[in-house]
């Protein structure tokens, strides 16, 4: 009786093992809209994370914010802006390498000049490190060719946040 008991408990775990595999075909998400196996699940998330252009549009709300955090002289919030413009450029970079040169001079002089420029808490400090920033925008992208996307200081406000 043990040695029945020993064996059906050994087959249930190679079962369990076996199914394990069997697992990384099966459908994921709602209603299983994932599909293939792991690697052509991964194609799938890699293609749905899109590239260097969902970095941008997110570069381009957080640009807009961080110039009116520093009108109301709202560092906290101006910094929080910042940083999140150096994740969403470097993760952009990451799906992109090749586009990572262009953002060299953005990304190790321009970012941290208005990094300091927040920590000063001077507006015209941060003024100058706004335009030394716009421009690192437009000269990525004539590198980039994509002139066309034409970056200038906000002149209006879109954002809800407010101090
Ligand atoms: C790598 C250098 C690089 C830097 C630095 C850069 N951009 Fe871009 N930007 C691009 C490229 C390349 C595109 C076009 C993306 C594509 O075609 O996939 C683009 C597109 C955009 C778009 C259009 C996004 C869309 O699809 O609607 C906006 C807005 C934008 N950039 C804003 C900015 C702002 C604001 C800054 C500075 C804070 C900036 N970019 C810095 C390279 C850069």
């Amino acid at each position: 009786m043990k040695t029945i008991i020993q064996m059906l408990c050994i087959s249930t775990i190679a079962f369990l093992f076996a199914c394990n595999g069997v697992d990384k075909n099966k459908s994921s998400g709602a209603d299983g809209w994932l599909n293939g196996d792991e690697s052509q699940k991964l194609e799938t998330i890699a293609k749905h994370l899109r590239g260097f252009d969902m970095a941008m549009v997110e570069t381009g709300y957080r640009y807009q914010e961080l110039y009116w955090a520093g009108k109301d002289e709202n560092w906290e919030y101006a910094a929080y802006q910042a940083e999140k413009i150096k994740v969403a450029i470097e993760n952009g970079l990451e799906r992109r390498p090749k586009r990572a040169e262009s953002a060299k001079n953005f990304l190790k002089v321009a970012l941290p000049e208005m990094d300091s420029a927040i920590a000063s808490r001077d507006t015209l400090r941060f003024s100058r490190a706004f335009n030394a920033l716009t421009s690192n925008c437009v000269a990525c992208h004539a590198l980039e060719k994509v002139s066309y996307v034409t970056v200038k200081t906000p002149v209006e406000r879109q954002s809800p946040v407010r101090k």
